[in-house]
């Protein structure tokens, strides 16, 4: 195995452990632990389908599949707003800090709301998790927070100095050397680059990549009266409200329904 491209592929935790560990033995561990970490190439996923293990049947429960809650799940209130999304489905914390930097970096309130939610569509779908997640929020946010998220699909993989914005280099380890966009992305950024609202998804993408600290927590109450301002709560709840994203928002609700 070629020792330098080994070393670009694994993950960070590997790496640092390799790296810090003091006596020979103790290296060729975690060594040995990093090449079986690589054994297994990850296939993505959205975070509501890691939930392991069966659930208990109900003596009373006589259906094969679980529909509505899953007990696994934290049950949502009936008339969930996004707050109760974020506490109850999504994994918080990258979006957090990336819109604690926006904060830091004096990003408009837009811009911060748009952190906040960049990446909220993974919890649907991994692929273009962009574009389903500006769909998501759309009916909810101003045009230009919806068309910021939507365009950090593609402007993520391209650099642009002015923003001392860098190709990432995380995405030489999880995607190889080799990887190079597909056209779409190309053009996408292309036609992006004109646009009056250019700055605003740029400025996601670079509070992005620094918002993966281990050390840190951004609490999502922190941007509740960001939220207030700027996210159309809909009085039904969200995925309740009879807009064309509802099912959408249900979906995260009840991800394991079986129809
Ligand atoms: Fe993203
Ligand atoms: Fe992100």
């Amino acid at each position: 195995m070629d020792r330098r491209n080994f070393l670009t592929t694994i993950s960070a935790a590997s790496a640092a452990t390799i790296a810090s560990a003091t006596t020979l033995s103790a290296k060729a561990d975690a060594l040995e632990d990093a090449m079986v970490e690589q054994l297994d190439k990850r296939r993505a996923k959205p975070s509501h389908c890691f939930i392991e293990g069966r659930p208990a049947r109900d003596p009373d429960d006589r259906g094969q599949y679980f529909q509505r809650y899953d007990p696994a799940l934290p049950v949502l209130p009936d008339q969930p707003t996004l707050m109760d999304f974020y506490k109850l489905r999504f994994s918080t914390n990258h979006v957090t800090q990336s819109a604690r930097l926006a904060k830091i970096n004096g990003s408009s309130e837009k811009v911060i709301l748009a952190c906040l939610l960049h990446d909220v569509g993974l919890h649907i779908m991994g692929t273009d998790h962009g574009y389903w997640c500006a769909q998501l929020v759309r009916p909810y946010v101003d045009e230009e927070v919806a068309w910021a998220i939507e365009k950090h699909q593609a402007l993520r993989f391209f650099p642009d100095p002015e923003y001392d914005y860098e190709y990432p280099e995380a995405y030489i380890r999880l995607f190889g050397d080799d990887y190079v966009p597909e056209p779409y992305l190309k053009e996408e950024h292309d036609r992006a680059k004109n646009h009056k609202w250019y700055g605003s998804s740029r400025e996601i993408t670079v509070n992005d990549v620094y918002a993966f600290d281990p050390d840190i927590t951004v609490d999502v109450e922190d941007f509740t009266d960001i939220i207030g301002r700027h996210f159309k709560q809909p009085k039904e709840g969200l995925g309740f409200d009879g807009s064309p994203v509802a099912h959408m928002w249900r979906s995260i609700i009840w991800p394991n329904n079986f129809l």
